[in-house]
């Protein structure tokens, strides 16, 4: 199954990618951590990538195509999370023939007061929120802040993510795979409903494989 996390800054993608791709057994493709990984390595890209992400703005999209793709390599289930985030970018990755997308919906109004809260592990990468979802005690000493949640670049990455992600919610409602979370509530609330519906989507496909056996034989 092959599912694509869609959803503005905060909006939990990471969050609920996590969790799905634990519970599911698929692998967890996250754009972002991708090219923190790359600045994080000091080579040439990773510099020249690091300027983006400073600013809030997306990444040469060549770059980020080539390095999700070896990502992804010859697996069949995964999550995407934060990728495509253009319809320029959606329309490389047709071939990948998108199961499902599922769109966190929330206001802007409240995903600042998340961006407030966060911390990063250092050592894995994972989130966590000091209200919502604390870090445990064992970790507390090494958390840090994003340097790209500063309200300056957050405001940046919101236009970046209305001019160039939001049509990308469009392109995939007119392709009839898109379903919509409202992202809001608590993150069990929310882990729920997106498991929910990939259950339901897992179900019918089941169906229609069986259908499609029962006709051909
Ligand atoms: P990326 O790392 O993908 O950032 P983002 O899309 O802005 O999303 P975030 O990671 O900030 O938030 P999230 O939606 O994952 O929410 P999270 O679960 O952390 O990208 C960073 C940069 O990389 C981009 O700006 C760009 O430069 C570049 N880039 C990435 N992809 C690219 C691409 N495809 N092309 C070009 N460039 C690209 O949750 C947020 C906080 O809220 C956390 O603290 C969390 O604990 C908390 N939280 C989560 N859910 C809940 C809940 N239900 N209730 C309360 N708190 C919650």
């Amino acid at each position: 199954m092959k599912i694509i996390l869609l959803g503005p800054p905060g909006s939990g993608k990471g969050t609920i990618a996590e969790k799905l791709a634990k519970d599911f057994k698929f692998l967890n493709i996250s754009a972002g951590v991708l090219l923190r990984e790359e600045v994080k390595k000091g080579t040439t890209i990773g510099k020249e990538i690091k300027k983006y992400i400073d600013k809030g703005e997306l990444a040469p999209y060549k770059f980020v195509v080539e390095m999700v793709k070896l990502e992804i390599h010859d697996k069949k289930d995964y999550i995407l999370d934060g990728f495509p985030r253009s319809v320029e970018q959606a329309k490389i990755i047709e071939d990948l023939n998108i199961d499902l997308v599922i769109y966190m919906e929330i206001s802007e109004e409240k995903v600042i007061e998340r961006f407030s809260g966060r911390r990063i592990d250092p050592n894995t990468g994972k989130s966590y929120h000091l209200k919502f979802i604390p870090p445990p005690k064992a970790i507390m000493g090494r958390i840090i802040t994003r340097k790209d949640d500063n309200p300056k670049v957050v405001k940046e990455r919101f236009r970046i993510y209305h001019k160039e992600t939001a049509p990308v919610v469009g392109y995939y409602k007119k392709k009839g795979i898109l379903k919509t979370v409202d992202a809001a509530p608590p993150p069990k609330e929310v882990y729920d409903a997106v498991k929910k519906i990939v259950k339901d989507f897992q179900a019918k496909d089941f169906q229609k494989k069986m259908i499609k056996r029962e006709r051909a034989n």
